[in-house]
């Protein structure tokens, strides 16, 4: 049995790929979180909808199915969304306690990663955050899913986990 947790909100499938591949390298479980409601599928419209990032502005989500205690190491992967990280990812660390866990953060952008590593901290004030990702893709609309960030990158950030 594992004691690490990958959990992730990808809404274009970045962070989906990625998730994937730390959880097959740690042989942890996985988690997807999801919004109760989904976005809409036109992206310049849920760019156009997240304008304001707030960290106190969040949406509702889907139940969580896991027991998040039988957890001893959490990987959290979300995209970033106007500089901060997902509404999605916001909702789920105010809702459920990750306290006293080791924990790597990651936010996958197209280049402006803005505050994300500071809104991670913000939420998670009684954790043991050990590393953190900025995880780059494509900025180009033709090719966002080409990752820029090379996988060395994502192995060093997933050893320090250990
Ligand atoms: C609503 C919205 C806002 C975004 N804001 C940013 C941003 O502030 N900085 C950035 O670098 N990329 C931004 N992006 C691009 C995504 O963060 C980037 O493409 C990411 O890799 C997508 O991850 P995903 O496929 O897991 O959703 C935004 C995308 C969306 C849909």
């Amino acid at each position: 049995m594992t004691d690490t947790l990958v959990i992730y909100y990808s809404f274009t499938g970045n962070s989906k790929k990625v998730a994937n591949y730390v959880k097959d390298k740690l042989n942890a479980d996985i988690l997807e979180l999801e919004p109760q409601i989904p976005f809409s599928s036109d992206y310049d419209e849920v760019v156009a909808e997240w304008q304001n990032n707030d960290i106190k502005r969040d949406v509702e989500i889907k139940k969580v199915d896991k027991d998040l205690s039988k957890y001893k190491k959490i990987v959290l992967i979300t995209c970033t969304w106007w500089y901060g990280i997902s509404p999605v990812m916001k909702k789920f660390l105010k809702e459920y306690d990750l306290s006293n866990k080791d924990i790597i953060i990651a936010s996958s952008n197209a280049g402006w990663l803005g505050h994300c590593f500071k809104d991670y901290e913000t939420l998670l004030p009684n954790s043991n955050i050990k590393g953190e990702l900025d995880l780059v893709f494509s900025s180009n609309e033709h090719e966002r899913d080409k990752m820029l960030t090379s996988k060395s990158d994502i192995d060093n950030w997933i050893k320090k986990l250990n």
